[in-house]
């Protein structure tokens, strides 16, 4: 196995498997979406001023607090190098990346381990941590924080970035701290656009530091295509779209949450708000005999504070849940 920081559900998802381990949206980008993209002049070097004043005016901040990046991969390459923390923590289980990004950048890594139900305990973070990082709603737990308490992170001399890369999976995004303009916010357009090839994210947060981050970028850090991306999916039809998909998301999670809970020796991370469920199962590493049964899910001993025993399994159509469900009972005979 690779470095478990650096594993991701892309390669749990073996070619002919049904892919339930990526948490992109299921398919391909709306049709509306791909016309748009199609229409891209990609012979001119892009042009940003656009797409920064559409994302600014999507989640109410001024264009200066407002950074494109190749992805919300990047966005965590470019705080761990020029912000340079004395005392970084990490709140796990969380995606992996960010402390990834911090290792390489020859940064000591503290981490805050949270047990389930992984409620977040600010208590647990330590008073001179200067840099802050946790996911709302977190992968892989699908727990959404109340951005109430992760505000009460915040604290002088210390920045609190927030990965609301799946912020778009709960209707009206009612914990977001978009729109807060002390903490840094990290978005992507990946997850709910079914865009991971084409990369496109920013971080929203105070100018000074949106600033700093900037000039680490090069010149023309993010794609005509991703610029594109973001002007299209920052309008309100789109946000429109995101939040009715959002709904349906949230039946789909239930009745696939239901079901699971009713397995014998299975229980899911209660009050998930992602396209996701985290699943504890009392069988060690059952991602191999999923597999066998044509079933991809993500395993969940690479994420730290998790093992053998958990996964995650993306929530996709109610045909495709039910033959997962039957798949996993047959497992677990
Ligand atoms: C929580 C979280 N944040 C960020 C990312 C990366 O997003 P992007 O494709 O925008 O780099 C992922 C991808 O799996 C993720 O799960």
């Amino acid at each position: 196995m690779t470095d478990p920081l650096r594993h991701h559900g892309d390669l749990d998802a073996l070619p002919g498997l049904v892919d339930l381990a990526v948490n992109v949206r299921a398919g391909a980008p709306p049709d509306w979406l791909v016309e748009r993209l199609r229409a891209v002049d990609l012979a001119r070097y892009p042009d940003q001023a656009a797409a920064v004043k559409a994302v600014a005016s999507r989640h109410g901040r001024s264009p200066d607090e407002v950074l494109l990046t190749a992805g919300a991969a990047e966005a965590f390459v470019l705080i761990a190098r020029v912000l340079a923390p004395a005392r970084a923590v990490v709140v796990h289980p969380q995606f992996t990346e960010p402390e990834g990004a911090l290792h390489d950048a020859g940064i000591e890594v503290q981490r805050v381990t949270l047990p389930a139900p992984f409620t977040l305990d600010i208590e647990a973070v330590p008073a001179d941590a200067d840099l802050v990082l946790l996911g709302n709603p977190t992968n892989p737990t699908s727990v959404l924080h109340p951005g109430s308490v992760v505000r009460k992170l915040c604290r002088p001399g210390r920045l609190v970035v927030v990965d609301e890369a799946f912020a778009d999976c709960v209707p009206g995004e009612p914990e977001s701290l978009a729109a807060d303009p002390d903490v840094l916010v990290v978005r992507s357009l990946t997850k709910t656009w079914g865009l991971a090839g084409v990369r496109a994210g920013y971080v929203l947060g105070p100018a000074d530091v949106v600033d700093r981050l900037r000039r680490a970028q090069p010149h023309w850090p993010v794609s005509s295509l991703a610029l594109e991306a973001c002007v299209a999916c920052s309008t309100q039809a789109a946000v429109a779209e995101a939040t009715s998909w959002a709904e349906q998301l949230g039946t789909g999670r239930a009745e696939l949450a239901t079901q699971l809970d009713a397995l014998p020796g299975v229980s899911v991370v209660a009050d998930p708000r992602a396209s996701f469920l985290l699943v504890r199962a009392e069988l060690a590493g059952i991602w191999d005999p999923l597999r066998a049964r044509g079933f991809a899910v993500r395993r969940g001993d690479t994420f730290p504070g998790l093992d053998a025993h958990w996964f995650r399994v993306a929530v996709r159509d109610r045909a495709t849940s039910a033959a997962f469900v039957r798949a996993l009972e047959e497992t677990l005979r």
